[in-house]
């Protein structure tokens, strides 16, 4: 296991984010592919996905499944799919490993192998790839006071150029955020909706964290970061998950995931 140097720290606090190579062994991150090539294999289309008719009543019965699957997820696996990889019957039209954004919420607390790596994690996100858009993670996962959580990001496999590394725009932790995503209304027509909006960021402003397999990424809960469309033949499969300091913190109410009386968040010290 690898220690954080003073240096390390300090240049946390000025870039919002750190680059930790060779942080996981080889193994420690085969091992996770491979317990994800087994969740995937038993994966089946979700109900909501199968709708056999088009009629409109029908389409916003199938919304609000798609909603409720997503505000339910927290003390769950579930699989969230790329658009467009399944018909209207639920089946794959792709092989299915190549149909998933990504697989969450709760994967930390329910599978021995991500529970090994995460035992303190408070929410948890294993992605598969694909382009994430400019954000800052305080905009969904909001805290008081602000920003009062960390992003672990783990390469699982090499994460380059080409099949989207992070990119980050350094020193942008300290201006707080301009966008909040909150729980909608009951009855609104989306589970979630956004107040404010974000910032126009110029390309130029951004600078590539590639990092080899293993290495891991910390990233502060307010600084800019991306990643691009992963266009190459290459997969990108990243493991990453939320840690929120509870001293002194409150979780928002209006957050889109919120701890369960099955589930609620584990404590790092006791
Ligand atoms: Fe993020």
């Amino acid at each position: 296991m690898a220690f954080v140097t003073q240096d390390q720290i300090q240049k946390f606090h000025e870039d919002g984010f750190l680059l930790l190579e060779h942080f996981f062994t080889a193994e420690e991150c085969e091992s996770m592919r491979r317990q994800m090539q087994h969740i995937v294999a038993g994966m089946e289309g979700p109900p909501h996905c199968r709708t056999e008719f088009s009629t409109r009543p029908e389409e916003q019965l199938q919304a609000q499944g798609s909603s409720d699957y997503f505000l339910t997820s927290g003390d769950k696996i579930r699989f969230f799919f790329e658009k467009g990889v399944l018909d209207e019957r639920g089946n794959f039209l792709i092989p299915k490993e190549k149909s998933l954004s990504k697989i969450g919420h709760a994967l930390h607390a329910y599978d021995p192998v991500f529970k090994q790596i995460t035992h303190s994690s408070k929410v948890q996100q294993p992605r598969i790839g694909g382009e994430v858009t400019p954000h800052q993670d305080a905009t969904f996962l909001h805290t008081e006071p602000l920003g009062r959580i960390l992003g672990f990001w783990i390469a699982l496999e090499d994460a380059t150029l080409e099949n989207g590394c992070l990119w980050f725009i350094p020193g942008s932790h300290t201006s707080g955020i301009t966008r909040r995503m909150v729980r909608a209304a009951s009855g609104a027509s989306t589970c979630v909706e956004f107040v404010g909006s974000e910032r126009v960021y110029e390309d130029s402003q951004f600078i590539p964290l590639p990092i080899s397999k293993g290495g891991l990424i910390l990233i502060h809960g307010e600084v800019v970061h991306k990643s691009e469309q992963n266009c190459s033949e290459s997969s990108r499969h990243v493991f990453t998950f939320h840690v929120m300091e509870a001293k002194d913190t409150s979780w928002s109410k209006e957050n889109w995931l919120q701890p369960t009386p099955e589930l609620p968040f584990p404590s790092l010290y006791t």
